[in-house]
C-alpha cells in the first residue's frame, strides 16, 4: 500500500508527539504505592462509585464532560501535604503524571482532562482549603485549594478594611488563579494577585517542601505567573493583605447604541487606565449594548465629581451610586446583586449547564469610532456572546514587565476577553468567537499577538512532545504569546533546572530549555 508524504509526517507527528502510556501493570503499581502513603478513603479510582461526583465536583465546562473525553485513572484528594508529595514521588516512579487541580476553572479543563490518551492522576487540593489572616501583619497564609470568594471572605471578616485584589469570580481556585497572574478590579490600585504573593510553599518534582528561600529566586519568579502545572504543585501562598475604606461605591451604567454607547467605548479606551488608582470601569459588550461596571475605592461624594469632569458621557448621577463593604462588592460586581448574603461567596457549586469557549488579546492603541461600529454589529446576530474590556494602567502597568512572568504592563490600555457560551448545539457559537477573533486582529497588539493565561486557549498553540520531552521551539508558538520571548525563555531555562526530565506538564506547560548564553 502505497503512504503518501502527508501521511508519513501525520504518523511521524503522532510517534514524537505521544509519549507511551505507562503499562496497566504501572499504574497499578502506582495505585499500590499511593497506598502506602495516602488513605484509601481520599484516592478515588474508575472504578468508585464515587469518582464520578468527585471529577465533576468542580468541572465547570462541559465541553470536557463526555464519554469521548480522556479521564484520570484516578483522583486523590489530599488532607495533607504529605499526601501530595507521595502522589507526586508514586508518580514519578511510576511513570504516571499527575494534573493539579485546586477550583477546575481552566477554560480548556486542563486540570482534569488531557488532549492526548494519556494515563494520569488528578491531584485535586479541595481539601487543602485553610485560609489564616494575620491581622497585625495585613498578611495571610491561603491554601492552594481555597476559592477566591473563601479568601475574600476570611479576610474581611477579619478585618472589614482589609482586602485582597485578585479576580471577579469567588469559585476560582487559589492555586490556579494566582499561578496565572489573577487580574481583578483593584490591579489598578494594587496590582494582580502575584503581584501581593511574599512566599509559597511548593511540592516540586523531587517531592520535597520548599518555600521562597528554597526556592531561590528563578523559581520563586515562575510561579507568581507563569501557568499553573508547569513547575509543581503549590500548597499555600502568603499574601499581603491591602487597605480599603469601610465603604467602597460601586455602579452599573449601561449604554446602548442609540444611547452613545460607541461614542462612550471608544472613549474609555484611553481614559480608563489613566483615571484615579482608585477607580476601575471594565466594560462588557453584548446585545449591542455597553454595561460599564465600576468599582471605587471612595465614597459617592467622592466619586462625582471624578466622573462628571472625566466620563460626562456616562451622564452618572447618585441614583447610581451604591455605597457598600468592599466585601459586598465583590457580591455585587460578580452576581449584579448586592442583596445576596455574604456567605454565597463560600458556595463552590458549578453548574453544568453552560458550554464556553474563551480567547483574550490586548490593547495598546486605541480602537477607532469607526471600527467599533464595525465591532458593535457582531454582538447581534447568531450565536454571539461577549466581550469583557479591562482596564490597565495604575499600578499593574508600573510594575516591569519582567518583575512577574505577566508581561501586559507598560502601554496595555486593556485586556479583552472574548466569551462564547452555548447550552446545546455549538456550532453558531464557536463560529461566532473565531470570526470575531480574526476580525479583531488588525486592532490588537501585534508580533506577537498577546494572550493571558488564565483565560487559556488552546487555539493559540499545543506543545509538541520530542525524544520524551516536551520541545521549546513548539512551546515558544503558544507561550510568547502569554508571557512575551523574554519571560517565556526565562521560564523555559527555570524549568530545564527545576523540572529537565519534564515531569510536571500539559499542552501548554513551559518547556524545558537549557540555556545556550
Ligand atoms: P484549575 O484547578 O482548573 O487550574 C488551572 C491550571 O492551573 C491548570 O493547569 C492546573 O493544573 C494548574 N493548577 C491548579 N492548581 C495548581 C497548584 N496548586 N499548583 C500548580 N498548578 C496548579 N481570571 C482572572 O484573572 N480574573 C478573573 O476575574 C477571572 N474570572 C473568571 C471567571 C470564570 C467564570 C472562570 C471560569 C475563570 C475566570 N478567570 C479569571 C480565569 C481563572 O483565573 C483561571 O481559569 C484559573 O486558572 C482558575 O484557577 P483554578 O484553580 O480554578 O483552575
Amino acid at each position: 500500500m502505497a503512504v503518501s508524504g502527508r501521511a508519513l509526517a501525520l504518523i511521524f507527528c503522532f510517534l514524537c508527539c505521544y509519549a507511551p502510556a505507562p503499562s496497566s501493570a504501572a499504574a497499578a503499581d502506582f495505585l499500590q504505592c499511593l497506598s502506602a502513603s495516602v488513605p484509601s478513603h481520599l484516592v478515588f479510582t474508575q472504578s468508585s462509585p464515587s469518582f464520578i461526583s468527585v471529577l465533576v465536583s468542580s468541572i465547570r465546562n462541559p465541553r470536557f464532560f463526555t464519554p469521548g473525553t480522556v479521564r484520570p485513572l484516578c483522583i486523590v484528594t489530599p488532607t495533607n501535604a504529605s499526601h501530595v508529595q507521595a502522589a507526586v514521588l508514586c508518580g514519578r516512579s511510576h511513570g504516571v503524571r499527575l494534573r493539579v487541580r485546586s477550583g477546575g476553572h481552566d477554560y480548556e479543563g486542563l486540570s482534569y482532562r488531557s488532549e492526548r490518551p494519556e494515563v494520569f492522576a488528578v491531584v485535586d487540593l479541595s481539601s487543602l482549603r485553610a485560609v489564616h489572616v494575620n491581622q497585625a501583619a495585613a498578611t495571610a497564609w491561603v491554601d492552594s485549594g481555597a476559592t477566591v470568594g473563601e479568601l475574600y471572605y476570611a479576610v474581611a471578616k477579619a478585618d472589614p478594611e482589609l482586602a485582597f485584589p485578585a479576580g471577579v469570580c469567588p469559585t476560582m481556585g487559589v492555586g490556579g488563579h494566582f499561578s496565572g497572574g489573577g487580574i481583578g478590579m483593584m490591579m489598578r490600585k494594587n496590582g494582580l494577585a502575584v503581584d501581593n504573593v511574599l512566599d509559597a510553599t511548593l511540592v516540586d518534582a523531587s517531592g520535597s517542601i520548599l518555600d521562597k528561600q528554597a526556592m531561590g529566586r528563578d523559581l520563586f519568579w515562575a510561579i507568581r505567573g507563569g501557568g499553573g502545572e508547569s513547575f509543581g504543585i503549590v500548597l499555600s501562598w502568603k499574601v499581603r493583605l491591602v487597605k480599603v475604606p469601610p465603604k467602597v461605591t460601586v455602579f452599573t451604567i449601561t449604554k446602548a447604541i442609540d444611547q452613545g454607547a460607541v461614542d462612550a467605548v471608544t472613549k474609555w479606551q484611553t481614559l480608563a487606565p489613566a483615571l484615579p488608582d482608585e477607580l476601575a470601569i471594565r466594560v462588557i459588550v453584548q446585545n449591542q449594548q455597553a454595561r460599564f461596571q465600576s468599582l471605587y475605592l471612595g465614597t459617592c461624594d467622592q466619586l462625582l465629581p471624578v466622573m462628571s469632569s472625566r466620563f460626562p458621557e456616562l451622564k452618572m448621577t447618585r441614583a447610581d451610586c451604591r455605597e457598600m463593604s468592599w466585601l459586598q462588592s465583590t457580591v455585587y460586581i460578580n452576581y449584579g446583586n448586592a442583596d445576596m448574603p455574604l456567605e454565597v461567596l463560600l458556595n463552590r457549586t458549578t453548574s453544568l449547564s453552560t458550554f464556553t469557549k474563551n480567547k483574550s488579546d490586548y490593547v495598546k492603541q486605541a480602537i477607532t469610532k469607526n471600527s467599533w461600529q464595525k465591532i458593535f454589529p457582531w454582538f447581534n446576530g447568531p450565536g454571539s456572546g461577549l466581550i469583557i474590556l479591562e482596564p490597565h494602567g495604575g499600578q499593574v502597568s508600573r510594575i516591569a514587565d519582567g518583575d512577574t512572568p505577566y508581561p501586559h504592563r507598560s502601554g496595555v490600555l486593556y485586556n479583552i476577553q472574548y466569551i462564547a457560551f452555548w447550552s446545546g448545539d455549538g456550532r453558531a457559537s464557536t463560529s461566532w468567537i473565531n470570526g470575531l477573533y480574526k476580525f479583531m486582529e488588525p486592532f490588537v497588539s501585534k508580533n506577537p499577538r498577546s494572550a493571558y493565561v488564565n483565560y487559556r486557549d488552546l487555539d493559540i498553540g499545543e506543545n509538541a512532545v520530542v525524544g520524551g520531552v516536551t520541545s521549546y521551539d513548539s512551546g515558544r508558538v503558544w507561550g510568547e504569546k502569554y508571557f512575551g520571548a523574554a519571560n517565556f525563555k526565562r521560564l523555559a531555562i527555570t524549568k530545564g533546572k527545576e523540572d529537565p526530565g519534564d515531569y510536571f506538564r500539559n499542552e501548554q506547560s513551559v518547556p524545558p530549555h537549557v540555556s545556550s548564553k
